[in-house]
């Protein structure tokens, strides 16, 4: 089969679409045939050696956690799954940018009627995630909350979760984003210099809770708003909440098959929209991620084997 591999740490260049042995499923596996499986920016951290620390990589590497696609094989004592269900799901190991994948079964759920495969296939990190920021700063109807990268992988659901929940939101994002920011019920904000005299002028200078999915100020900016730290939640920028004592709710914190089910079911049902920003072959993976580290990606953008 074709697989994204990478044999060193490096730039965009050291990405390349190799033959490789199809992989087995084992006890509670499966194999699944790609559909879609969506990119992220903490793949380029780890490609590029930058997490070596906390996240080695191991040569050849694989890549990839979100997939959806087709189960072709099952392994023994698999439950819930057989060949032929349409699925979505997450791999831990680094291998879904490929044309099949094992996947454990409890890392599945079923593909909802309509949804669509690009959706399917990138709703897992950004969506557990978006899932966990919004659990962390707990906005309710009387509330206002602040999005920093609002119209990203991460924070265009972000926005949407919090909004069912009843809160006033306010997007910060370029101004190229902002009607669908305004379309979704949010209060665009441009960021960059003068940023927070022009969020509490969108929101009478009260901010209650503040979700960071971008780092580089944003939690100090919360501080500033009047946030307590309780209510900061920051998917990047650790250091700046361990000083403050704010919430770093991430991935980690929703990363599970019944979090998944739940999303994939309000996208299906047109309540939770996955912007998808570019579609890419499986051969594309180069130009996939020079798009994503411009660093201005509107939702989601995915590999199509
Ligand atoms: N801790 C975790 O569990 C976890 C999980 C997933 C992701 N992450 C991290 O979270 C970050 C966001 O991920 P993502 O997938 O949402 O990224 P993404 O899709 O690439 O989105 C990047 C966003 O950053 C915005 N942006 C660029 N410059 C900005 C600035 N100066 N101020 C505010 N926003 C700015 C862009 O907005 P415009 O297009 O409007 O300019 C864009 O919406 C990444 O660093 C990723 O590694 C962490």
């Amino acid at each position: 089969m074709k697989a994204v591999r990478f044999h060193e740490y490096g730039g965009i260049d050291v990405l390349r679409v190799e033959e490789v042995e199809r992989p087995a499923p084992g006890p509670g596996q499966v194999l699944v045939e790609v559909r879609a499986a969506g990119i992220q920016p903490g793949e380029v951290m780890i490609r590029e050696g930058a997490r070596h620390d906390r996240w080695p990589a191991r040569f050849p590497s694989g890549q990839g956690s979100d997939l959806s696609g087709v189960v072709v094989e099952a392994g023994p004592q698999v439950r819930g799954f057989s060949v032929g269900d349409e699925v979505l799901g997450f791999t831990h190991n680094r291998a879904s940018h490929a044309e099949f994948v094992v996947v454990d079964d409890v890392n599945l759920v079923s593909r909802p009627e309509g949804l669509p495969w690009e959706v399917a296939g990138s709703l897992y990190v950004a969506g557990t995630t978006a899932y966990a920021t919004v659990f962390a700063v707990d906005p309710g109807p009387a509330d206002t909350v602040v999005v920093s990268g609002a119209a990203g992988g991460v924070g265009s659901l972000a926005v949407q979760l919090a909004r069912r929940r009843g809160a006033t939101v306010i997007g910060l994002a370029s101004e190229p984003n902002h009607a669908w920011l305004k379309d979704r019920g949010v209060v665009p904000v441009r960021y960059g210099e003068g940023v927070a005299e022009r969020i509490r002028q969108a929101c009478g200078g009260n901010v209650d809770a503040f979700i960071d999915t971008f780092g580089d100020g944003y939690v100090a900016l919360a501080v500033e708003l009047g946030v307590r730290p309780e209510r900061i939640d920051t998917i990047r920028d650790w250091r700046a909440a361990a000083k403050v004592g704010a919430r770093t709710y991430g991935e980690g914190a929703a990363a599970c098959a019944v979090v998944l089910g739940e999303l994939a079911r309000l996208a299906a049902r047109g309540e939770l929209e996955v912007p998808i920003a570019r579609v890419y072959p499986l051969e594309g993976v180069r130009d996939a991620f020079r798009e994503l580290e411009r660093g201005h990606t509107h939702g989601k953008i995915v590999l199509r084997p």
